[in-house]
C-alpha cells in the first residue's frame, strides 16, 4: 500500500519537526499537521520563520522548503483525518496530576480523545501510528476504542516511538540511529508496517529501520529513556562523591567512557536532567512495574528520579551554604533557564526547582536565557506553585522575586552570585573580567554544567564551584627562569 496522504494530530516538539522532515523527504506525500491550539498553528504558518513555535537548529530551513508545497499546518482536524491514509498521534502524554496514578502514570486522555475523533470521522480504512510515548499495551486500548466506536472501517495500529532529542531534532531525524516500527504479526499488520517502512525508506537505509511486535516497540521507548537517564543519575551520584574526595567528575567520566563497553555519551554531570520526557517516562515505567506487581523492579528505576531531585536540591543548597548560609535579599543571576541548550523548551528544567529552593530562602532570581521569554519563566514558576496549592496572592508575591532580562550584562550587574543552569555556548564567550568588576565580592560562580574555565575564573578572583569538582585548580605559576 502506497501512502499518499498523512495527517498528524499534535503540532508540538515532536509532531512539528518529524512531519516537516517526512514532508521534506517525501515530496509526493501530502502531510498535514493539525492541532487544537490555534495560536500554535498560526505560529507554524507565520511568514517570519523566527516565530515558529519550536526553536530547533535547522528546522526553519526545512519548513521553508516544504511548507505550502506538501507540508501544511491547520486547525481543521476533521477534514485532515478524513483525507488521510495514515494518521500519526503525536499529542502530549504528561504525568497524571489527578485521580488514580496521580504523579506517576501517563495521562492518556489526549490520546483517547484522538482515537475517538478518528473513529467518528473515518469513512475508509486507515493506519494509525502511535508517535507519542505510551505505556506498553496502549495500542490494545486504541484498537478497542477504534473498533467499538468506528463506522465499521478497518484500523491497523502501529507503534512508532520517536527518539529525537530537542536541540538536535533535525539532525536526529535526518540521520537517525534507527527508527522502530511495531505492528501486529497478521497479514494486514505486516502490510501496515511495510507502508510505514516505505515512508522512512525515502532517506534511511533498511538496516536503520527496525520492526518488532507492538509491545516490544512501546516498551523499548520507555526503556531507552530510562537507560539514558540512568547514566546521568549515575554520574551525578558520583559527582557528590567527587566533591567529597577531590576526584574530578569530568576526569572520571573520561576515564570510564573510554572503555568501549561503557562509551562516552550521556556521562556529563549536571545540575540534574530536565525535559518533558525523562521524568515522566520513568515515573510511568515505575507505575507499570508496580501495576504488574514487580516492586523491586519499580524501586530500582525510581531511584533515578530520587537521585535527580537530590542533585537539583544539592546544587541549591550549595549556593545557600556558600553564600554564608543565607541568600535572603541577595541577587543570584541564572544564566540559562531552558532544560538544555539550543531549545526554547523549559519543561521540567532544573532551573525551575533550583529557583524554587532559593526563592524559599528569600533570594532574588535574575534570569537571562537567549531563547526563553519572561512570560514563560513566570508561567513555569506559577504552575509549580499552583501544583503545591499556593494561593493566587502568594504566587503573585513570590513572582516579585523573579527578574528577567534580554541581556546577560544587565542580569549580571551587581549580582552576588552567578549560577549556570543551561550549557548555552555563548556563556563561555563572555568577558568575565568585566563581569567580575561589576559583581559584589566575594563573587561566586556555581557552574551547574561545568562549561566555564574554572582555572581562568579563579585567576580573575571568582570563587568557582562546579559539579563534581572538589578541587579548584591552583593558579598557574610563572616559571622561576
Ligand atoms: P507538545 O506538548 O509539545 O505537543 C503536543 C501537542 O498536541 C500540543 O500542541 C497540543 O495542543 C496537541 N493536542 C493535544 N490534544 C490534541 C488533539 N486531540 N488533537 C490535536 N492536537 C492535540 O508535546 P511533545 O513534546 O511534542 O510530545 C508529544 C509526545 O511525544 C509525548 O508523548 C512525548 O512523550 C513524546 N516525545 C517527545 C519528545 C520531545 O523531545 N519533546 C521526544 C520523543 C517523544
Ligand atoms: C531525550 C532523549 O535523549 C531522546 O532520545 C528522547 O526521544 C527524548 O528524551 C524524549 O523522549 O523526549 P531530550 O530530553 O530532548 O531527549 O534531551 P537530552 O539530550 O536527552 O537531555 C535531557 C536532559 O539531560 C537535559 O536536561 C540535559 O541537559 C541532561 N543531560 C544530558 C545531562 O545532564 N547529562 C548528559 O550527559 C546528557
Amino acid at each position: 500500500m502506497k501512502i499518499k496522504n498523512i495527517c498528524c494530530l499534535g503540532a508540538g516538539y515532536v509532531g512539528g519537526p518529524t512531519m516537516s522532515v517526512i514532508a521534506l523527504k517525501c515530496p509526493e506525500i501530502k502531510v498535514t499537521v493539525v492541532d487544537l491550539n490555534e495560536s500554535r498553528i498560526a505560529a507554524w504558518n507565520d511568514e517570519d520563520l523566527d516565530k515558529l513555535p519550536v526553536y530547533e537548529p535547522g528546522l526553519a530551513e526545512v519548513v521553508e522548503e516544504a511548507r505550502g508545497r506538501n507540508l501544511f499546518f491547520s486547525t481543521e482536524v476533521d477534514s485532515a483525518i478524513e483525507a488521510a491514509d495514515m494518521i500519526f498521534i503525536a499529542v502530549n502524554t504528561p504525568t497524571k496530576n489527578y485521580g488514580e496514578g496521580k504523579g506517576m502514570a501517563a495521562d492518556l486522555k489526549f490520546v483517547e480523545l484522538c482515537a475517538r475523533q478518528i473513529a467518528r470521522i473515518a469513512k475508509n480504512d486507515k493506519i494509525i501510528v502511535e508517535k507519542s510515548t505510551l505505556p506498553v499495551r496502549t495500542a490494545e486500548t486504541l484498537q478497542t476504542i477504534l473498533d467499538h466506536t468506528g463506522n465499521g472501517v478497518k484500523f491497523e495500529v502501529l507503534s512508532n516511538p520517536e527518539f529525537l532529542a530537542e536541540g538536535t531534532a533535525i539532525n536526529d531525524l535526518l540521520y537517525a540511529d534507527r527508527v522502530l516500527i511495531g505492528g501486529k504479526q497478521t497479514e494486514s499488520g505486516q502490510k501496515a508496517i511495510q507502508a510505514l517502512v516505505d515512508v522512512y525508506a525515502h532517506w534511511l537505509s533498511p538496516k536503520q529501520i527496525l520492526t518488532t511486535n507492538v509491545w516490544s516497540s512501546e516498551l523499548s521507548k520507555l526503556t531507552a529513556n530510562a537507560f539514558l537517564a540512568q547514566r546521568i543519575s549515575s554520574i551525578n551520584a558520583l559527582s557528590a562523591l567527587c566533591e567529597a574526595t577531590e576526584a574530578d567528575v569530568d576526569e572520571v567520566a573520561t576515564a570510564i567512557g573510554t572503555d568501549s563497553r561503557i562509551g562516552p555519551k550521556f556521562l556529563k554531570a549536571s545540575v540534574g536532567f530536565g525535559g518533558s520526557c525523562f521524568q515522566k517516562d520513568i515515573l510511568n515505567l515505575v507505575y507499570l512495574c508496580r501495576y504488574f506487581n514487580l516492586p523491586e523492579v519499580a524501586n530500582y528505576w525510581e531511584q533515578i528520579i530520587i537521585l535527580n531531585d537530590y542533585q537539583k536540591y544539592r546544587f541549591a543548597k550549595k549556593i545557600i551554604s556558600s553564600l554564608f548560609n543565607t541568600v535572603s535579599g541577595k541577587k543570584i543571576t541564572f544564566l540559562g533557564w531552558a532544560f538544555k541548550k539550543d531549545t526554547n523548551d523549559t519543561r521540567e528544567s532544573a532551573a525551575i526547582y533550583v529557583a524554587e529552593h532559593l526563592i524559599e530562602d528569600g533570594a532574588e532570581i535574575h534570569v537571562y536565557d537567549p531563547k526563553v521569554s519572561e512570560e514563560k519563566i513566570k508561567a513555569d514558576m506559577s504552575y509549580l506553585w499552583e501544583l503545591k496549592g499556593f494561593t493566587e496572592q502568594k504566587i503573585e508575591s513570590k513572582l516579585k522575586q523573579i527578574f528577567v532580562y534580554n541581556s546577560a550584562e544587565d542580569a549580571l550587574h551587581q549580582a552576588h552570585a552567578v549560577a549556570v543552569l543551561t550549557e548555552w555556548d555563548e556563556f563561555k564567550t563572555y568577558n568575565w573580567n568585566s563581569i567580575f568588576i561589576n559583581m559584589y565580592k566575594p563573587a561566586f560562580i556555581f557552574d551547574g554544567r561545568n562549561i566555564l574555565d574554572a582555572e581562568e575564573l579563579t585567576a580573575i578572583g571568582f570563587q568557582v564551584k562546579g559539579i563534581g569538582k572538589g578541587y579548584i585548580p591552583q593558579l598557574k605559576r610563572e616559571p622561576v627562569f
